[in-house]
């Protein structure tokens, strides 16, 4: 379990290697989609290994970095991977760098994966702006002694992504024609994917996507203040709902299909999003 401390230590590293540049959104970027952290400009890499406390990815499609600069006319801390819950972390440990964004200054997160469409009227290589999400028996990273540092006990979840922004997004997707699909993220932990009767439990229960990240973060930065946009690429159609839902290597082939698309919208956004949260 981690204090306060541990998070001021951390932070402490990372405004070394920054200096005075002050990130304003944190941007998680997740399978297939880190490609973005790419066209960041002026660029400053801090790989995760080398921050105290900081969970690495174990994951191959993830980098597992911090890049510190400019995107979307914004000043971003980006992060090019993340680490899950079922690489045997905590959701502690994976909503970590959520709260060292708050620390460097950070009042808005944008926050990608990629996920398995459970809508019947979705497709693969859809985007979805995410509305809402459903956790349902899985640990959480508020579990244990409240740091009030970053927040209270009780913590409101009615308004996670946070409506202003979906109204942004919505704005910027209509610009660029594309057609941007609005719906309910739903978590299994994983790392196997789901059985048709976990699918059809996840749809009657009001999910619209599957997927096995983002809801720790989102826990973590909603309890410490801060906006939050969300965006699920749909690489693959869930258990269930075509003959074999996971074919090796599908959810990057989408990723990259689907990839300038999806790039142009998250810079859209992020140009558009006011300076600072009110
Ligand atoms: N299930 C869970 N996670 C996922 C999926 C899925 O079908 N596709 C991409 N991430």
């Amino acid at each position: 379990m981690f204090t306060f401390d541990h998070y001021r230590e951390s932070a402490d590293l990372l405004k070394a290697r920054i200096g005075d540049f002050a990130p304003e959104v944190l941007l998680i970027l997740g399978t297939g989609v880190g490609y973005l952290a790419e066209q960041v400009e002026s660029p400053v890499f801090v790989p995760y290994g080398e921050v105290p406390h900081m969970p690495v990815s174990t994951a191959h499609s993830h980098v597992g970095r911090f890049v510190f600069g400019r995107l979307g006319g914004k000043d971003v801390m980006v992060m090019q991977g993340r680490v899950h819950v079922y690489e045997g972390y905590t959701a502690e440990q994976v909503a970590y760098p959520v709260r060292l964004a708050k620390l460097l200054g950070c009042h808005s997160m944008i926050v990608t994966n990629a996920a398995g469409a459970v809508n019947y009227n979705y497709r693969v290589g859809d985007i979805m702006l995410i509305s809402d999400q459903i956790r349902l028996f899985d640990p959480d990273p508020l579990i244990g002694p409240n740091i009030p540092e970053f927040g209270g006990r009780w913590c409101d979840m009615s308004d996670v992504y946070t409506a202003e922004y979906r109204a942004i997004a919505r704005q910027a997707a209509c610009d660029m024609g594309l057609m941007l699909r609005e719906g309910v993220y739903f978590y299994f932990t994983g790392p196997q994917f789901e059985t048709p009767a976990e699918i059809r439990a996840a749809r009657i229960l009001g999910g619209d996507a599957i997927g096995m990240s983002t809801i720790f973060e989102t826990i973590a930065a909603t309890h410490c203040g801060m906006k939050i946009l969300g965006f699920s690429l749909l690489t693959n159609m869930a258990a269930g709902m075509v003959k074999t839902a996971y074919v090796p290597g599908e959810v990057q082939q989408t990723a990259e299909m689907v990839k300038d698309r999806f790039c142009q919208l998250v810079t859209d956004c992020l140009s558009r999003l006011p300076a600072a949260a009110e």
